[in-house]
């Protein structure tokens, strides 16, 4: 039987028990077969990291990790990562902060990784490569003759040639990608503007069926839309619903609603303007005073990276603010905290709230969207609002759907539902139950290695495009 060997730089280490705040590592994990192999970073910076990945196995999974050094961590992970690509697949062209050392030190660490995997890898295995942070990984393995199939899944947003093009390297990273056998997005928009850019910034040659010709290169571009196991998401809200921790909120609210946010604290997720738009709720409908209370839970990440502190601090200070403007003796309107919560636990605070404010300027996917409805009592719903531009909104058509860059239309849209009846609410939950119970995380896994699967005899005819950058570039015509 064929092993499956996941690789993503983050990876849930079953030694390492807590909260987890990310998509990736939740979904994965809820679909992974026994007998695979995850491969990564192990979270750890070490001072002389070892060459060998350290092995652990649980569940039957093994789990294969090699640790960063202080230097690797940040140029790989604080630097390129996540100060040049994150911003820029979120379409925030203004906050990339590129070195040209942090480049060098990415690429470093891809080699080192590839090396360290194909050391590790079987004939017959297929490879299945998660995120930014290894987006040359693939081109890296062949260049070392691996022939196996290997994937590549984008978690985040992907832009239009206008905004990649702004991407430092962006042409030989591109070319990269092209190395894969699969390549998949979460929505028909990010792959549509991957194609373009491959067609535009390297002169790649689309057939129309999202077979892409580059090079000695042909690979497929699909889009397939990851989500939850949302059967055992449900019983796990339900039976939490009744645990400890929900009955203490439930008591600390009396009769008022329950307003919920929970993300990862990142400018992505558009914490600013949804704390703006309570305050507009606040001030417009006076009567909601004393009626509601938020819960946002930003949970701190990827602190070393300056604008994330600087998002924290003003988080911060706009918090302080609208409760100082708003509070009153025994009603505080907003409560905040930036400690990761169980996710056990969020399932059912989730249970329990009449509404669920899922509002990103850009986001992949976004799986709390899919969690808050999976965990919705039917028989008495919360609404869901959401913004356009997470990859949800394509499947999530009931929720109501706003633009997050405006906090009028959020106020509005909080103000609808809190006053929306028990009818509607129901009638729109049926319809998200329904996309929430299609897109699985199983669903997910299946259709990616389906595609991963086919044309096994169709080898790739060479190692694959030089990733040396001038190579790339002047073999495949990239500017
Ligand atoms: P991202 O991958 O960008 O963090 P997603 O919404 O796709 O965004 O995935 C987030 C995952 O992490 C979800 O499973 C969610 O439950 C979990 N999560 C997000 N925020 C928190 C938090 N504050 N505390 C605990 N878990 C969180
Ligand atoms: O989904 C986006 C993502 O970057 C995942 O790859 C990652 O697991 C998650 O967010 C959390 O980010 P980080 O690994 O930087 O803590």
């Amino acid at each position: 039987m064929q092993r499956l060997v996941v690789v993503s730089n983050r990876v849930p280490l079953p030694s390492e028990k807590g909260p987890r705040a990310g998509g990736l590592a939740v979904a994965l994990a809820d679909a992974l077969v026994p007998g695979s192999l995850w491969f990564g970073w192990s979270g750890r910076r070490a001072a002389r990291p070892g060459a060998e990945p350290a092995v652990q196995t649980s569940d039957d999974i093994t789990y294969a990790t090699i640790d960063l050094s202080d230097t690797e961590y940040r140029q790989f992970y604080a630097g390129f990562s996540n100060s040049v690509l994150w911003p820029l697949l979120h379409f925030r062209l203004s906050l990339q902060h590129f070195r040209a050392e942090d480049y060098q030190g990415y690429r470093a660490v891809n080699r080192r990784f590839a090396a360290a995997l194909a050391r590790l890898l079987r004939p017959t295995d297929r490879v299945w490569v998660h995120d930014y942070h290894l987006i040359p990984l693939g081109a890296e393995l062949r260049a070392l003759g691996v022939r196996n199939r290997i994937g590549f899944f984008l978690h985040t947003p992907f832009g239009p040639p206008a905004i990649t093009q702004a991407l430092p390297h962006g042409n030989a990273l591109l070319a990269s990608m092209c190395a894969y056998d699969v390549v998949g997005f979460h929505t028909e928009t990010y792959r549509t503007a991957f194609v373009d850019c491959v067609r535009e910034m390297l002169g790649g040659k689309p057939d129309g069926d999202g077979r892409i010709g580059f090079g000695t290169c042909a690979f497929t571009a699909i889009v397939d839309p990851i989500g939850i196991d949302a059967e055992a998401f449900a019983r796990m809200a339900a039976t939490s619903s009744r645990g400890a921790e929900s009955q203490r909120l439930r008591a600390s609210l009396g009769d008022r609603k329950l307003a919920i946010g929970v993300d990862r604290l990142d400018y992505s997720k558009g914490l600013l303007s949804r704390m703006d738009a309570f305050g507009r709720l606040l001030e417009r409908y006076p009567h909601h005073h004393r009626e509601v209370s938020f819960l946002q839970i930003a949970a701190r990440s990827r602190e070393d990276v300056n604008d994330y502190r600087d998002l924290g601090e003003e988080l911060n200070r706009i918090a302080g603010d609208l409760n100082g403007r708003f509070s009153e003796f025994d009603w505080v309107p907003l409560r905040y905290m930036t400690r990761p919560v169980r996710r056990r636990t969020l399932a059912g605070f989730y249970r329990f709230a009449h509404m669920g404010l899922v509002t990103p300027l850009r986001d992949g996917m976004n799986l709390v969207a899919k969690e808050f409805v999976a965990a919705q009592d039917s028989a008495d719903p919360g609404v869901l609002i959401l913004s356009r531009f997470a990859g949800a909104a394509d499947e999530m058509t009931d929720a109501l759907i706003v633009n997050p860059f405006d906090a009028d239309e959020i106020a509005e849209a909080m103000h609808r539902a809190l006053t929306m009846n028990l009818e509607e609410r129901q009638e729109r939950h049926r319809s998200l139950r329904q996309r929430v119970w299609h897109s699985t995380a199983r669903r997910f896994c299946e259709v990616f290695l389906d595609h991963l699967g086919r044309d096994e005899d169709d080898l790739p005819a060479s190692a694959g495009p030089d990733q040396t950058e001038g190579a790339s570039l002047a073999s495949f015509g990239g500017a």
